[in-house]
This record gives C-alpha cells, structure tokens and sequence, in this order.
C-alpha cells in the first residue's frame, strides 16, 4: 500500500468506539498524535466527547518522547531507535452486530504505519483490538516491543484479579492493589504457554469489585503462546495496561512490506461488578466466534484415562464403547497410549510421535474402533499430542532435525519428550497430516494434548532467526489449525495442555473446549471451575466425573462436573446398580438442561473463596428456566447457612423449584423444593441450598421452572 504523507492540519471529531453500554474514545491532538480521552460507560450526550483532556497517547512508540511503557518500539533500518506516530485517517464499516474501526498512524519521518483495529461488538458490550505493523523502509526493521493493545486509566486505586497456578492446581483466582511500577503477568514457556499464568484479568478502579458492584474492566489475550500483560502505575496515579505478546527473546525482524500483525485482545467493561463482564464476554465467545461452535451443542463423552491409563486393549475398549452408550454418552475418547509399534506407547517414555496403532494392543486399528463405536450407536474420539515426540521413536530417528533443541548442548527432557519445530513448514504438514488421518477416517473429536514447555529452544529451520522462534511456533501452529478448520470446520476437539494451560481465546477459535486441569477432585474443580468461568463460557470448560477421589460421593462428583461441560472418565462397570442408574439419569437431565447451562447467563452467587459454600445459576436469556448449583464444601459441624440469593430470573414470574440429581430412592430435604416463589422473592430473600445438617462435600441442584 502507498504511503500517503500526513497531510492533516485541523484536528478531526473524537473517534468514539462504543457498544450499547461502552465507550472508547480517541482523538487527535494539535500535535497530530492519537490520544484515549475516555474509556468507561458510554456518555449520554454526543457533545460530551469534544473537549475532553488529552493526556495519553493511545499506542504509545518508544524512543522518542515516552517515558513509561511503550506499545511499539521499532529499529529502523539504519539504526535509529526512535519512533513517533502521527494520524492519518479512520476508516469506520458496520454490521448487525458491530462496527470496525481502523485507525491510520504513521512516523512522519520513516515509512513505517501502524493501523488499530477495534471491533466493538454492540449487544455483548465487547471490544477486540489488535495492531497491524507494516514499513517500507529500504531494509528490515526490528521490532523489541509490539503490543496489541494498550489502554489508560485514572482512578484513585487499581485492583487486579489475576489466575495463576500449575499442574493440578490451575486457575487460582488472586486479587492485589496495584502499586506504582509495573505489575506484570507474563509466560515464558512458549508452549504449555499459561502453566503458571493466564492471559485474561480483571481490572478493578477505586474500590474492588464484587460480583454485582463495581466498575471493571474484563481483558484477555487471544495467544497460545507467550503473552505480557503489563500495568505501569505512574507519577500521576495513571495506569497504562499493555496486552500482548510477551517481547521476551522475540525481537521480530520485518521485512518491508510484510504485514505484522499481532494478537487480538479482547475486553469488556461493566459497571456492575465483575459478574456482568463474566457474562459479556460468555456471550460475545459464544456469539462472535470467540470459541468455536459456541452456540452448536456440545457431545457428552467418555474418556478411558483415569479409567485405564495405557493399560488397554481391543476387547477392553470394546467394552468401555458399550459402557459409554450405557451410561448415554455421545462419545467415546481413547486417550494416550494407542500408537507405535517400534517403540509402543507402554507409558510416557517412548512412542510420541508415531501415530500408527500398536499392532499388538489394536490389531484392528482404529477402523475397527469406530466400528464398535457406530454399533454402540456412539461416536468415536481420540487422544493425540501431534506437537512433541519422544527421544525414544522412530520419528525422531528420521528427524532430529524436526527438534527443538540447543546444538552442542544436552537434550532438555520434561514427561520424557521435546517439542517439534513447528515454525518449520515440514513440521507443519506432518501435524496437520497426524489430524487428516484421524479425522478422515471417521473419528468424530479429537483431545490435542500438549505436556511441555519450550527449553533450551532452538530451530534448526530458523537459522539466524532465533528470536522469531516463540512467535513463529505459534502461528505455525495456528496455519495447522487453519488448515485443520479449513477441511474440518465442525468437529469438536478438546484443547488440553497437561491439563489447563492452553486456556485462552487464540487456542478457542480452533476448539470447542479445554481441559481446565488434570485434577478431576470435586472439590478442587469448584476453585479451578470458578476460576476459568470468569472469561470463558462453560461449554468451552470440560468437566469430567473420575475416581480421582473416590472418598467423594459420585454425586458430589456429579454436580460439580454438570456445572461445566460434562464428560465422564470412570469405570462404568465398577458402578453400583444405583449410581449407574443415578448417572444415567445425571446424563439425560444434563441434555435436556444444556441448553439453559450453555448458553444461558452465568451469576455466581456464592464463590469458594469467601466462604465454605459456592454457589451457581444459569439462567435462560428468556428467563423462564434456570438451573442453581450449591456446593458445601469444607463445611464445619453446625455451621449456618445462609439463604442464597437466585439473580438473573424476572422478579414478575414465579418459578417452581425442583431438586434433580438425587440417589435413587433418595429424598429430597431442601425446603425450596416443590416450591413456588416470585423471583422477586428469590432474588431478595433466596432460598437455602443445604440440608439442615450441612456436611461437607455435599451438594444440590435445582431445576427453576417458570410457571
Ligand atoms: C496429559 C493430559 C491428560 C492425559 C495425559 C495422557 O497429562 O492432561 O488428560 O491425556 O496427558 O498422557
């Protein structure tokens, strides 16, 4: 594209970016630089946008007259590292559903544009925002910095809520004051990428925001990789919140005229705590392609891991596929431990990266699976982990140089494995190859597993690029997934990373759902539920019932999993008669109210960390269904509990209340259930979800039925 030169002398209108309650504003000032002048609820009058301070330079470069964070830092051609960026023009389109706004900058000096991209999205209150980079200098550039987004705000104090974590214990839930300097959350790990950290918070001004008060920003970084979230506290008490890709070891050298374009970040604002944000963006991930299929139904599935580990053979799972149409599965998944034949897949030490079935274990192949399955009337999934090998396979015999790896330096191993090079365009056609066999045979769903971290990285393909690996392993792996959608649009896959760390909205566009954690404990799975469902939706949350901890009742087990994306990874065969029959019912219930638990709204009513009960609703956009989960959790002997107030249903309708999920010939001793009540009342005075006896690690689900 040609460059214009900046040829503006009168200061244009404010560019506002709203939705139906949000608003961004940007404007230019006499200096030609883009300034946010506002961002928070909309403002009532038009009019109000004009005059308003000029105080932080939108998408801040570095290197000339910015002293904090920068959003751009660029090394020119010859050297010079300063950058300054001058507007240009605003190009505006609209749909239905939301209106793109893409604003023109340029240093006036080098030939080097940056274009911002906002989507607001007007009925889910969401905006995305990224950055495109493009230069026409004579040689490369090199890019040190690159956010995609950067956004100010003054308030007299800032409260960041964060998730963090590790293997079986993700999605803790955090919240600090943020201090003058910079806070920063970030992920080095390249792949395996939100182990520790995740890239989504909330962002609270003046006082901390509860569920249902407060003003708070909602953010989150669609990148399966290493992202930065940075929040610099000024002098002045500003705060500037930068998103995007972590710059850690990735300076990006550009050719001219090759387009940079970085991550989306995605944000909402509410005014009412942080459960309305919650809710925006569930929506907008639904409706706006935030996850993939968000509003197609989900399949309930059945997994052999904990079941069996690699322990399994032809007639073994011919017998879990008839258990799983027992139980009223929709799928069954084969997990880790179906492939290789020189090196077969006993346990993790050998076989990654051989996708043939073992001869002995499958002498039928997977054909003959999804046989079984078509004659269970189920369909078939399977497990892969397209992105790693093992030292110890024939495909790292072939291909060492497929690895990353430091030359001259020993192999570093996490679970036995190394990762694939996947900014190596070979690379990328033997992972889409792995998936095009599995799917073009008739497997319906696919578990793509990732169980390490990049170290000690290093592409052979890369050569003198080694600064580009983290952000180039990313996109090749998002060309796979392309590709992969290209061909399979719809078939449901499971995004797992050692458990929860590949939750974030890059990942999401390709799958249906994450594994929120390898730890399947029902209690924990309140904390690690709890905490995913402040950013995604929970059809995107899978939740399986397992033995993880058989001290748990089944029920317990049971209504924590239903309040996700149900799954199951247990011995059906080892069920009693009654909680066979329990759960066979737990699966019809759950079809027939997935819907409501889909897509309807989420209010967190109760949460674990303030208490030992936690409590949730679902309720139906049109409000006449809604399902409520009370858990008790380390209640203590006598404890009170307290009525739990039912938001989100119309205070003018009654509503029968229904407790579902019990054992077979169990009763019901809720006082609620059978009852009629306005939701007027339920909302004001609640209803107490515990027996009169609270114990701990019990639970209860109510079907809420508009009269
Ligand atoms: C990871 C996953 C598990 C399971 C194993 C298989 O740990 O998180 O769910 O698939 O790999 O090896």
């Amino acid at each position: 594209m040609p460059f214009t030169a900046v040829a503006q002398t009168q200061p244009p209108a404010p560019i506002v970016i709203e939705t139906a309650h949000l608003s961004l504003a940007l404007a230019v000032g006499q200096n030609h630089k883009l300034y946010q002048t506002y961002l928070g609820p909309k403002l009532a009058a038009a009019a109000d946008y004009q005059g308003l301070p000029q105080r932080h330079e939108a998408y801040p470069p570095a290197g000339t007259d910015n002293l904090f964070e920068p959003a751009l830092r660029v090394v020119h051609a010859d050297g010079n590292p300063g950058l300054a960026l001058a507007y240009v023009g605003t190009e505006t389109t609209k749909t239905d559903d939301a209106a793109t706004t893409i604003i023109r900058l340029r240093d006036p000096l080098y030939p080097v544009e940056v274009r911002l991209h906002f989507v607001a999205y007007q009925r889910e209150d969401v905006i995305k925002t990224w950055t495109e980079i493009v230069h026409h200098e004579k040689k490369p550039v090199v890019l040190t910095n690159y956010a995609s987004a950067m956004l100010h705000f003054e308030a007299s104090k800032y409260y960041l809520t964060q998730l963090h974590g590790d293997w079986a214990e993700e999605g803790k839930e955090v919240e600090s004051q943020l201090t003058s300097g910079t806070k920063v959350l970030d992920t080095k790990l390249g792949t395996r990428a939100a182990m520790y950290q995740t890239a989504s918070f909330f962002l609270a001004t003046d006082r901390p925001a509860t569920e249902t008060t407060g003003n708070v920003l909602a953010g989150s970084l669609a990148w399966t990789g290493n992202f930065r979230l940075a929040f610099e506290l000024d002098n002045e008490q500003a705060l500037r919140v930068s998103a995007g890709i972590n710059p850690y070891s990735s300076q990006y050298t550009l050719p001219a005229g090759q387009v940079f374009t970085t991550p989306e970040f995605i944000f909402t604002y509410s005014t009412q705590g942080k459960g309305q944000a919650s809710r925006n963006l569930h929506r907008w991930a639904r409706q706006q392609g935030g996850e993939l299929d968000g509003t197609l139904p989900r399949l309930t599935l059945l997994n052999n891991w904990e079941a069996t580990y690699f322990d399994f053979n032809e007639p073994k799972l011919d017998a879990l596929m008839g258990d799983a149409a027992k139980l009223g599965a929709d799928l069954f998944l084969l997990d880790d431990g179906w492939f290789g034949n020189k090196y077969p897949r006993k346990d993790d030490h050998q076989g990654l990266g051989d996708w043939q079935p073992t001869t002995s274990k499958l002498p039928n192949g997977v054909g003959h699976l999804v046989q079984t399955a078509t004659k269970e009337g189920i369909k078939f999934g399977i497990w892969i982990e397209p992105e790693m090998v093992n030292p110890k396979s024939e495909l790292y015999e072939k291909h060492p140089d497929w690895v990353l790896k430091l030359p001259g330096r020993p192999e570093d191993y996490y679970r036995n494995q190394l990762v694939l090079d996947l900014t190596n365009p070979k690379v990328q056609d033997f992972v889409y190859g792995i998936v095009d066999a599995q799917l073009s045979q008739g497997v319906a769903y696919l578990k793509w597993d990732c169980n390490r971290m990049i170290t000690n990285g290093y592409s052979q393909y890369l050569g003198k690029d080694q600064s580009h690996l983290y952000v180039d392993y990313v996109r090749g792996l998002y060309r796979v997934l392309d590709r992969v959608r290209q061909k399979y649009p719809h078939v449901p896959m499971m995004l797992c990373s050692g458990g929860g760390a590949r939750a974030d909205y890059g990942g999401l566009k390709y799958f249906t759902e994450f594994w929120a954690s390898d730890n399947t404990d029902a209690l924990e799975r309140v904390y690690i539920q709890w905490g995913f469902l402040n950013f995604f939706p929970s059809n995107a949350i899978a939740s399986h019932v397992t033995n993880w901890n058989p001290q748990q009742t089944l029920k317990f087990r049971t209504d924590v999993a239903m309040s996700g994306k149900l799954g199951y990874d247990i011995e059906v065969s080892k069920m009693t008669p009654a909680e066979l029959q329990f759960s066979q019912q737990a699966v019809k219930d759950y079809k027939r109210l997935s819907p409501v638990i889909w897509q309807g709204d989420l209010y967190k009513l109760r949460s674990p960390y303030e208490g030992n009960q936690a409590a949730l609703l679902y309720v139906a956009e049109n409000q006449a269904e809604a399902v409520v989960f009370g858990y008790n959790l380390r209640t203590r002997f006598h404890e009170t509990v307290l009525p739990v107030k039912l938001l989100g249903l119309d205070p003018a309708r009654r509503y029968r209340l229904t407790e579902i999920n019990l054992m077979p010939g169990q009763k019901s001793n809720l006082p609620a259930n059978g009852q009629t009540y306005s939701g007027d009342y339920l909302q004001k005075v609640g209803v107490v979800l515990s027996d009169p006896e609270a114990k701990a690690l019990t639970s209860h689900v109510l079907e809420v039925t508009a009269e």
